[in-house]
């Protein structure tokens, strides 16, 4: 099992874009048993693909009892499956301030292991004592960001972060998101920076809001939807490596 983070200091960045289209990639495009963890308390990636968290389910719970198995959901898609988020997760932090076990969630990816192939985690933002749990647990950091200075200032801070206090902390793949070439300041970022993955600003991913599909599911041809391909095809590649 490898699990990924869908990660970034900053909000609205497309995370949770990432992070939906990401899960439903690795199990349709590489037949991988996918967990997608919705460990954002507004639970957006859950509602994206069609869940709600169950009457009384309490995620936070999972983090000290370990039974998180029974929070589990299959999805629409086939081979995807679904940690909900509920609201229980906005008293996540506190908990995990109060408890001395800095790898719950480590060992917990670890107790999933048999069931899945992949398991992805759609982060809330900020570098919280979840995100540390966070950076000890997975084997790769999906980090999305703008094309601009800012974007560029928040990631800057995550590397300075992982280099002080995780020994560098696992792979990173940054994301140029939202990108719209019509703007000289994202083609100038863009340029800057050619290797690097672009998902361009889309209707398609838009409309996800919407439609509750992911933009592959879809099924169309879209610029959004080679890149998000494309994307994946890299982020498997890192993970299989050796
Ligand atoms: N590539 C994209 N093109 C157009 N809109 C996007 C794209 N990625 C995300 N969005 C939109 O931007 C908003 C924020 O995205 P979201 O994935 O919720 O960010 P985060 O999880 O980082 O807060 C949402 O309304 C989403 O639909
Ligand atoms: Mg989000």
């Amino acid at each position: 099992m490898k699990a990924l983070a869908v990660f970034s200091v900053k909000g609205g960045v497309g995370k949770t874009a990432l992070a939906v289209n990401l899960a439903h990639a690795a199990a349709t495009l590489s037949g991988r048993r996918t967990l997608l963890w919705d460990l954002d308390a507004q639970g957006a990636a859950t509602w994206m693909l069609r869940l709600s968290p169950r009457a009384g389910a309490k995620a936070r719970k999972g983090f000290s009892d370990g039974d998180i198995g029974s929070l589990i959901q299959t999805s629409d898609f086939p081979g995807l499956d679904v940690l909900a988020a509920d609201r229980s997760l906005r008293h996540l932090e506190k908990q995990l301030a109060d408890d001395d076990k800095s790898k719950r969630l480590k060992k917990i990816l670890k107790s999933l292991e048999k069931d899945y192939d992949r398991i992805v985690l759609d982060c809330p933002p900020g570098l919280t004592e979840l995100a540390d749990q966070i950076f000890r647990a997975v084997d790769l950091l999906v980090v999305p960001m703008l094309p601009s200075p800012l974007s560029q200032r928040a990631f800057d801070q995550l590397t300075q972060h992982l280099a002080r206090d995780h020994k560098g902390g696992p792979p990173i793949c940054p994301v140029f998101t939202m990108a719209d070439r019509r703007k000289a300041l994202h083609r100038q970022t863009l340029e800057s920076a050619p290797d690097q993955a672009v998902i361009p600003y889309a209707a398609a991913i838009e409309a996800m809001a919407v439609s509750r599909t992911p933009v592959l599911a879809a099924g169309r041809s879209t610029p959004a939807a080679k890149a998000l391909r494309a994307l994946w095809t890299q982020v498997e590649r890192t993970l299989v490596k050796p």
